[in-house]
């Protein structure tokens, strides 16, 4: 099979590098994908995320199997259904389906219909309303863009003043454009979070090995709120009881849900969750893989990736086995910054040293005209480690991130923690 991925960050290039593993792939192409990707033999195809006339014209080029679709922006824009209306099978939710990620108003007013635990909230388009509901309840709280905000559009406030900038910013500045318009203001709930994905085909679901992301851009989860700054599966202090939970009274109801709603679901659906002292409940749904969290899930997958999404996108049952044993450790190298104003166009040092048992998932690189690479994004690059347990994965996997430090980027020195 000749297989294409649509997007061009860590997540495409762990789901690139990993449909390369089965034994009947022949090709993966990534649209647009990043310069880093063809180290690992995935071609790289100049065509935007949402250029649907050139995914499909390329797609039937090259007599493409099937496309996975990585990215929430083109699900939201109808890639998927696009590529269905051509013929050509696309794994990942049509436009209608993917709304569970696109508008968090959405996704409360699901929750609450189907009984799927998660924070009460009350949603806004008018400011002093909104106001009046901050006041009244006070801090902590949360506020939440409706729309799609790369992974910032959410504001954890302990005071007050923190609240009703974050509410003027959204409502009056319009911080994230239309996407703010609408606000969901959310009660705070406090506990463990992780990261639990499934693999769904209407209401059947399959679900993955835990993760754990670490959102904050710095050091003992403080700082802004990024799109990820690591991540690790799977969760050792996550029990199976409370996975297992979370299967039942949150995925099943929710794949079951947007089959009731006419929303058929196929493809990864995402929970964000949060264990509290009444059990796990959902901080937010994405519509897609999860990154960086792909980048050290799919390592840990035993059965053949691209078969099992072609059984999914036949309605056959998948086989959908991971490792039992050890442990994946992935950490962001990003750029200063990063999440504010960043500048692209710096330099990786230290890239060929890199030992050959690391993972290498390039997100936001390009290759000059030396064929240096250098940053092109926020996050520029994730390094994974499997061990058989944190301690080993850090002692290894840390040593290898000093190799590419350079004043120009940074990461994380305590991701896994957690979970020595
Ligand atoms: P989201 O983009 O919705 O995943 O939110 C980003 C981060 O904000 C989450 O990973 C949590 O750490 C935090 N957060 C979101 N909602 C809540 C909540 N209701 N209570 C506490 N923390 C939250
Ligand atoms: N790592 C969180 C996300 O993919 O949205």
């Amino acid at each position: 099979m000749n297989l294409l991925v649509v997007g061009s960050g860590g997540r495409e290039h762990a789901i690139s590098k990993k449909l390369l593993e089965s034994n009947n792939v022949e090709k993966v192409f990534c649209a647009p994908g990043n310069d880093g990707m063809s180290l690992d033999n995935i071609e790289l195809v100049a065509i935007a995320e949402t250029d649907k006339v050139g995914l499909i014209s390329f797609a039937k080029e090259q007599a493409i199997s099937f496309v996975i679709v990585g990215p929430e922006v083109p699900l939201l824009e109808g890639v998927v259904d696009a590529f269905e209306a051509a013929g050509i099978k696309a794994f990942g939710p049509t436009a209608d389906a993917a709304l569970i990620e696109g508008s968090k108003d959405f996704a409360k007013q699901f929750m609450e219909k189907y009984a799927i635990p998660t924070a009460s909230s009350k949603t806004f388009t008018d400011y002093s309303e909104a106001k009046a509901y901050l006041d009244q309840k006070g801090v902590p709280i949360v506020i939440k863009a409706d729309g799609l905000a790369a992974g910032k559009g959410v504001t954890v406030a302990l005071e007050m003043e923190e609240a009703v900038l974050a509410l003027k910013d959204m409502m009056l500045e319009e911080k994230f454009g239309d996407a703010s318009l609408k606000v969901v203001i959310e009660d705070f709930l406090a506990g463990e979070e992780f990261s639990l994905m499934a693999f769904v085909n209407g209401i059947e679901v399959y679900p993955m090995a835990i993760a754990q992301d670490h959102k904050r851009a710095y050091e003992g989860d403080k700082g802004p709120n990024t799109g990820g700054m690591g991540a690790y599966s799977p969760v050792p202090h996550i029990s199976q009881k409370v996975v297992e939970q979370a299967v039942e009274e949150i995925l099943r109801p929710a794949a079951k849900g947007m089959v009731e709603e006419g929303r058929y679901f196929r493809g990864v659906l995402y929970a964000g969750l949060i264990l509290t002292d009444e059990g796990p409940k959902v901080i937010e749904f994405n519509a897609r893989f999860g990154d960086p969290e792909t980048q050290v899930v799919l390592p840990r997958l035993e059965s053949d990736f691209a078969g099992l999404i072609l059984a999914l996108l036949n309605d056959e049952k998948p086989d959908v086995r991971f490792k039992a044993e050890g442990i994946t450790l992935g950490v962001v190298l990003a750029s200063a910054g990063y999440p504010n104003h960043y500048d692209k166009g710096n330099k990786l040092t230290g890239l060929n040293e890199i030992s050959a048992d690391i993972g290498v998932y390039h997100a936001g690189t390009k290759q000059n005209e030396d064929d240096d690479f250098v940053s092109d994004g926020g996050r520029v690059l994730l390094l994974v480690k499997e061990a058989n347990d944190m301690t080993e994965a850090r002692t290894l996997l840390y040593p290898e991130m000093q190799k590419l430090d350079n004043p120009h980027f940074f990461y994380r020195m305590d991701i896994g923690t957690k979970a020595e």
